[in-house]
C-alpha cells in the first residue's frame, strides 16, 4: 500500500528555545526565508504524501494560518503588482503571490489539537481516526534534513521493497547519542538494518550503537493499538520508541542510514548551523553573504579567534 498520509507531531513546548519560543510554536521560527515546517513539509511533498497531518497544541494557531490561504496577503500583493511599475518588480511580487498560493495550496491538511503534550507516542495515537487502517509516514518539525532525494523518499524507497516500517538513522558521536532513541540492529543491505532492538536516551555507556533515530519514520497501523496501551516511559511521556520495542516483537523493523545532511533547527546550536548553511546556499543571498564571511573579524565581534584547522 502507498504512503499517502504524514503526521506532523507539533505540540512540544518548545522548552530548549525559550523565551523566542513562549508565544509561537518553534517550528514557525524562520530559517532564512521560510518557518522550519515548511522545509519538512516540502520534504514531504517531494515524497509523493498527499495528506498532512498536525498535531497541534495550545498557542499552536500560527501554524494553521500558515498551511491556510491568506486573502489579505493575497488582495494586497495583487494591488502592488498592478501598481509596480518595474517589470523586475513585478515580477518579484509576482513570486511572493505564488509562492504565499502554494503553501497554502500544497496539501489537504487535517489538524488534530492534542489537548496535554503527553509525548510523541501519544501525539501519534492522536491521528489514529484520521491515518485508519493503513501505513503512515511521521516526521518531525526539527529535524530539517538537506539531502539530494529527499529523506522519506529514501525511506519509502525501502518500505515498498519489504512492506515493513521503517526509521530514519544518523551514526551520532557517542557524547551526543543520549539525546535520542539509540538502535541495536545487523545492517543487511547497503544503508538498512535490521532491528533487534531499541532504547529511549541511553546513558552513553549504556547505548546498543552509535546509530541514533531520527525524527522519520514509516509505521504500520499496528503501531495504535500498542501505543493505546502502553504506560508512560521516560519523562512520564508515552514514548514512540518504547512503542517501537513492542512492535518489534510482532514484526521486523528496518532502519535506514539516510544520505543527507541533518539540522538539528530545534535547538539553539543547531538553528544557527542551519541558517547559516541555507543562507549560504540561498541563490538570491549567497554572494553577499560570502563576502560578508571573508571579511568578518570575529575577534572585534567577541573577543575570541577561530581556531586553526
Ligand atoms: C524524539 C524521539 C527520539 C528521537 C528524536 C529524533 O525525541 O523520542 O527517539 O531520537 O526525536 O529527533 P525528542 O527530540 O522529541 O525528545
Amino acid at each position: 500500500m502507498r504512503i499517502q498520509k504524514a503526521v506532523f507531531p507539533a505540540a512540544g513546548l518548545g522548552t530548549r528555545f525559550l523565551p523566542a519560543t513562549k508565544a509561537q510554536p518553534k517550528v514557525m521560527l524562520p530559517l532564512v526565508d521560510k518557518p522550519i515546517i515548511q522545509y519538512v513539509v516540502e520534504e514531504a511533498r517531494d515524497s509523493g504524501i498527499e495528506q498532512i497531518i498536525f498535531v497541534t497544541g495550545r498557542g499552536q494557531r500560527a501554524i494553521e494560518d500558515h498551511f491556510d490561504t491568506s486573502f489579505e496577503l493575497e488582495r494586497v500583493l495583487e494591488s502592488k503588482i498592478k501598481e509596480a511599475s518595474d517589470k523586475k518588480k513585478k515580477a518579484e511580487l509576482q513570486h511572493m503571490l505564488d509562492e504565499a498560493r502554494e503553501i497554502s495550496n500544497m496539501f489537504n491538511v487535517a489538524y488534530i489539537r492534542q489537548k496535554e503534550a503527553r509525548g510523541l507516542g501519544h501525539a501519534i495515537l492522536a491521528a489514529r481516526d484520521v491515518i485508519g487502517n493503513e501505513p503512515f509516514a511521521v516526521l518531525l518539525g526539527d529535524d530539517v534534513i538537506y539531502s539530494k532525494t529527499p529523506c522519506l523518499k529514501q525511506m519509502i524507497d525501502s518500505y515498498s521493497r519489504y512492506k515493513c516500517p521503517v526509521i530514519a538513522l544518523e551514526r551520532i558521536p557517542k557524547e551526543s547519542i543520549g539525546r535520542f532513541g539509540v538502535i541495536a540492529g545487523d545492517c543487511v543491505d547497503d544503508r538498512l538494518y535490521k532491528l533487534s532492538g531499541m532504547v529511549e536516551k541511553p546513558k552513553p555507556e549504556d547505548a546498543p550503537s552509535d546509530l541514533a533515530i531520527i525524527g522519520r519514520y514509516i509505521l504500520t497501523p499496528e503501531i495504535f493499538e500498542i501505543l493505546a496501551n502502553l504506560p508512560p516511559g521516560r519523562s512520564d511521556e508515552i514514548q514512540l520508541t518504547d512503542g517501537l520495542v513492542e512492535l518489534l516483537g510482532r514484526q521486523v523493523i528496518y532502519g535506514y542510514e539516510f544520505e543527507g545532511r541533518r539540522y538539528d533547527a530545534g535547538d539553539k546550536l543547531g538553528f544557527l548551523i542551519a541558517t547559516m548553511e541555507y543562507g549560504l546556499r540561498n541563490p538570491e543571498l549567497s554572494d553577499e553573504f560570502i563576502d560578508y564571511l571573508g571579511q568578518m573579524d570575529i575577534k572585534s565581534i567577541c573577543g575570541k579567534e577561530l581556531p586553526k584547522k
